[in-house]
């Protein structure tokens, strides 16, 4: 791969390509890429941290639409406090520091996932980034924190359900559009690419339902190595994919 093919030009060398509108990523392997350096986990999430801005600034280049990326799990709360507690912060601190730069880039922040479980000041930080960002139009960040899957699709046949009961909707009214639009996701459109760092082969809970459709890419790399090369070679792999939906 030529360093041409990667220079912001490559708009327009990707142009020829089908691009994906919404990709989905799971920024996994942080922890290995710091022990491979004898580093503190921590300083894994650091870099990765700097590798989502990095992979903003491309979507921006290259036209991607959404960027939606698992932050933190519901599961994740499992981990060491002194874990957990770095990362809200490191979450706090990119959302204070990047602020500005993403907003004049026209980054439009939204967050999905049960976020009123999460440190007040990151829910104040959380509140100004999408009040901010809510016009803008140039790539459409989605950041899942506390977020689950399958706690988002039992909360929405909760919700459904008490409509039901209420007598506000009838059963079978409720088909898949009526189902996408009360999910955190809802008015987003299904990713068309899913990319899982680190080589790990599972789903972790990720947007379960939103993934109907959803080409799959796994790659070695550790999220913290996943730089703008790589993702051009995932957006070359997606090109090549010949999506069906179930037709031929
Ligand atoms: C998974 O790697 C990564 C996480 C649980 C945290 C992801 C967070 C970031 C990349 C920072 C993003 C910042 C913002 C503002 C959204 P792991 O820790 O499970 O790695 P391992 O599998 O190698 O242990």
């Amino acid at each position: 791969m030529t360093s041409k093919l990667l220079s912001p030009l490559s708009a327009t060398l990707l142009d020829c390509q089908k691009l994906p509108n919404h990709v989905a990523v799971m920024m996994d392997g942080n922890g290995r890429w710091a022990k491979k350096r004898g580093l503190p986990r921590n300083a894994g999430h650091r870099q990765g941290a700097k590798m989502l801005k990095e992979i903003v600034r491309c979507c921006k280049d290259w036209g991607i639409q959404s960027l939606t990326v698992y932050a933190f799990s519901t599961e994740n709360w499992g981990r060491p406090t002194t874990e957990v507690e770095f990362l809200m912060v490191l979450f706090e601190r990119m959302l204070c520091k990047e602020l500005d730069e993403m907003h004049s880039e026209g980054v439009c922040i939204r967050f999905i996932g049960d976020l009123t479980q999460l440190p007040k000041s990151l829910q104040r930080e959380i509140q100004k980034a999408m009040d901010a960002t809510a016009n803008n139009q140039s790539v459409f960040l989605n950041v899942a924190i506390n977020y689950g899957s399958r706690q988002e699709i039992l909360n929405t046949c909760r919700h459904l359900a008490q409509k039901v009961q209420c007598g506000e909707l009838l059963p079978e009214k409720i088909d898949e559009h009526l189902f996408s639009q009360s999910l955190y996701t809802a008015g987003i459109e299904d990713p068309d690419l899913l990319i899982r760092t680190s080589g790990e082969m599972r789903l972790s809970n990720f947007l379960l339902w939103q993934i109907a459709y959803t080409e799959i890419y796994v790659t070695d790399t550790l999220w913290p190595d996943f730089n703008r090369e790589e993702f051009y070679r995932a957006i070359i792999a997606y090109g090549q994919r010949d999506r069906r939906f179930g037709k031929i």
